[in-house]
């Protein structure tokens, strides 16, 4: 057959649990395929095996274990199998589900797979993937790539499930925004790409989005001169880049940006180092390339609003992109330099690699201008996060029981897991300058403790959180590439707000 034919072709996923109760709702074809199918195979239905036949079109049987074990990794490798077991044959698919997940593993289960389907080939001059398939099938140069997926299930409530799709699609645009961002390389992912973004962005959604940007003129008037610090070095601009999302139900529309809100709104602050360099500090050579995705924490912030728009959340949000780059250079900052931030704490600046620190103090100082109702600050600001964390946690940080708890629920939701870590004042001990107020390196013990102390001293009366995402915003190594972490993370948090209010 040739490739058109073949591209044409649905192929079906069935999911078998161990004692087949899922199959119980399928069309009497299917069923008798199905049937045929187990009988005279061994499948035995355990968590991501799977079993195919191919006439007269694919069928792929996919195990999913236990139906009551079903918990959030399963989930995600139950999605990666059934989308490399058939992306290999189809453009179109369906997968029956039957009654075997609820409406949160069916989030994470149709999130996970239209995550798979994710690929990143702007700068290949031959679609590499369309490549590697074409060698598989002996040439073929446009091999089908799995687009649509429709997913079947059996349910009473149909439409709390729709809503969870729903939710979830305009999740999967933000995430891979943000991945996108990340994996751009950082001569083109730069602040001004940012602001570009942004603008892009607030005019797709005029009606709910404003975009203010403040350069390096108006910071130095504003005194942000540990924002400045950073971006000094630089020829790029720093930019600081504020969204604001008016979509509570009562919030009177703006037709430009404007630091009131009629309801206190929700304050998201991403670290955008479009590169880590180290600045005059400078890093080792191995493996600096990764510190291209230094810029994750705010491209992170920006997926999350555009997913906000599209899913259209009614709720408030002001997203804030702290954008720089740290290079050296005969501007650039001296280990040793003491300059003030915005609120007038003089900060001596004894590394010049601890900059993720200083771009986020301005800008926390900043948005506390919005009176938030809560602060939330994402950013790869610690080696020593990966140290204690790895790549499966979070950090977490927070000054508010009620913050923590919320995040940490909404955490297990989006299974993009957290681990709440300490903030004691007592840490507070090796922040301590002889020359200024603070210094913005702690020494070793407690690297990614110190920061989030760092950054707590900037932050009053407020309830705020940091998630130091060094480990997880991407992946490290030879497969180097963006996560999207957090957007499904901030997501659930902002749409378990919206629900909490609605049943107070
Ligand atoms: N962006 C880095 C942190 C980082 C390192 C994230 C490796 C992911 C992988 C940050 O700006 C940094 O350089 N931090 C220093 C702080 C130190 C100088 C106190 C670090 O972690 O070494
Ligand atoms: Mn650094
Ligand atoms: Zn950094």
């Amino acid at each position: 057959m040739d490739n058109s034919d073949y591209a044409a072709f649905a192929a079906d996923v069935v999911l078998i649990d161990e004692h087949q109760q899922l199959l119980a709702d399928l069309s009497d074809t299917l069923a008798n395929r199905v049937q045929t199918l187990l009988n005279n195979t061994a499948f035995d239905g355990k968590l991501a095996s799977t079993i195919a036949s191919f006439e007269p079109a694919p069928l792929v049987l996919v195990g999913v274990g236990k139906r009551d074990k079903l918990g959030g990794n399963a989930v995600q490798k139950l999605a990666k199998t059934v989308y490399s077991s058939l992306s290999k044959y189809t453009t179109h698919a369906r997968v029956w589900l039957g009654d075997g997940l609820d409406s949160v593993m069916f989030g994470q289960f149709a999130l996970a797979l239209a995550n798979a389907a994710y690929q990143f080939t702007d700068y290949l001059s031959q679609a590499k993937s369309t490549a590697d398939h074409a060698n598989e099938k002996g040439g073929v140069a446009d091999a089908p790539r799995l687009t649509h997926i429709e997913l079947l299930l059996k349910t009473d409530t149909i439409t709390a499930y729709q809503n969870v799709l729903d939710f979830n699609v305009a999740l999967h645009h933000g995430q891979s925004l943000a991945r996108d961002l990340g994996n751009m390389p950082p001569n083109d992912c730069n602040p001004a790409y940012f602001v570009q973004q942004a603008q892009a962005l607030a005019k797709q959604y005029p009606d709910v989005l404003q975009v203010k940007v403040i350069g390096e003129r108006e910071m130095a008037e504003l005194g942000m001169n540990c924002f400045l610090a950073v971006s000094n070095g630089s020829t790029q601009e720093g930019q600081l880049v504020l969204l604001e999302y008016r979509g509570a139900p009562d919030e009177a529309a703006v037709k430009a940006p404007s630091d009131v809100f009629d309801q206190a709104p929700f304050a998201l602050v991403g670290k955008g180092i479009t590169f880590d360099s180290g600045g005059i500090s400078i890093k080792p050579g191995l493996g600096m390339g990764e510190m291209k995705f230094d810029m994750s924490g705010a491209g992170s912030v920006l997926g999350t609003m555009a997913a906000l728009c599209q899913a259209r959340l009614p709720i408030n949000v002001v997203g804030a992109l702290a954008c720089a780059e740290n290079m050296p250079s005969g501007q650039a900052t001296r280990p040793g330099d003491i300059v003030r931030a915005m609120d007038g704490t003089s900060v001596e600046i004894l590394n010049t690699d601890a900059e993720g620190r200083l771009v986020l103090c301005d800008s926390l100082l900043y948005v506390q201008r919005y009176q938030p109702r809560v602060i939330i600050d994402v950013a790869t600001l610690t080696g020593a996060c990966i140290v204690a964390l790895g790549h499966i946690r979070s950090g977490l940080y927070s000054n508010d029981e009620d913050v923590i708890f919320d995040l940490e629920q909404a955490s297990q939701e989006a299974h993009d897991r957290v681990w709440h870590m300490p903030l004691d004042d007592d840490y507070q001990e090796q922040l301590k300058s002889k020359f200024a107020d603070v210094q913005n390196i702690g020494g070793a013990p407690a690297g990614s403790v110190t920061a989030a102390c760092f950054l707590a001293r900037f932050v009053e009366n407020v309830p705020w959180a940091h998630l130091d995402v060094a480990g997880t915003a991407w992946q490290t190594g030879k497969e180097a590439a963006s996560t999207g972490r957090p957007v499904p993370l901030l997501m659930h948090y902002l749409n378990r707000q919206v629900k909490l209010a609605q049943a107070n």
